[in-house]
């Protein structure tokens, strides 16, 4: 009984901990999308970007509110992993200098942040559920929500990029 106490305990602090990686994560990620917006070309590629960085703000903000409850503390903790794509994504622009490859890769580097927001996502909002924090999972789970939709309108719009792109 003890022993399990413990683990809940640990599960505990792993869960806030990688919800100020998330804060982390999501900020950086109000950072980046303006300068992937900024460098597209097709109008729909930018405004499903301008229409997922208002809901990264929200996730933000919802983040923050999580982290409020649990631990009164929504100081960020950093995630590398994002900092690691968002200097491949600067990279990776720079160097496409055709503007219809340009945005094949910015959906490349859009769809590779959302697919590692889908599974930090996925796993705060099973951890939630296991601490009993059905409020906390409902929230992350909105979130995931948000990220899968991203994902799928990303790879709708990518039918016809990628088509114009080798034109
Ligand atoms: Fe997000
Ligand atoms: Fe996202």
């Amino acid at each position: 009984m003890k022993l399990f106490s413990a683990n809940i305990e640990d599960l505990r602090s792993l869960y806030v901990m990688e919800l100020r990686k998330a804060l982390d994560m999501e900020q950086k990620i109000t950072k980046s999308l303006p300068k992937l917006i900024a460098s597209c070309t097709d109008r729909e590629l930018a405004s499903a970007l301008e229409n997922h960085l208002n809901e990264t703000e929200q996730h933000v903000v919802k983040v923050e509110r999580l982290l409020d409850t649990n631990e009164q503390d929504v100081s960020p903790e950093t995630c590398k992993a994002i900092g690691g794509l968002a200097s491949e994504a600067d990279n990776s622009i720079k160097d496409a200098t055709d503007p219809n490859i340009r945005d094949i890769v910015i959906i490349e580097c859009a769809q590779t942040v959302e697919h590692h927001e889908i599974a930090v996502y996925g796993t705060l909002r099973r951890w939630a559920e296991l601490l009993g924090l059905d409020e906390d999972a409902d929230v992350l789970e909105s979130i995931e929500s948000d990220e899968i939709k991203a994902d799928e309108t990303l790879t709708a719009i990518s039918d016809t990029v990628n088509v114009q792109a080798v034109a």
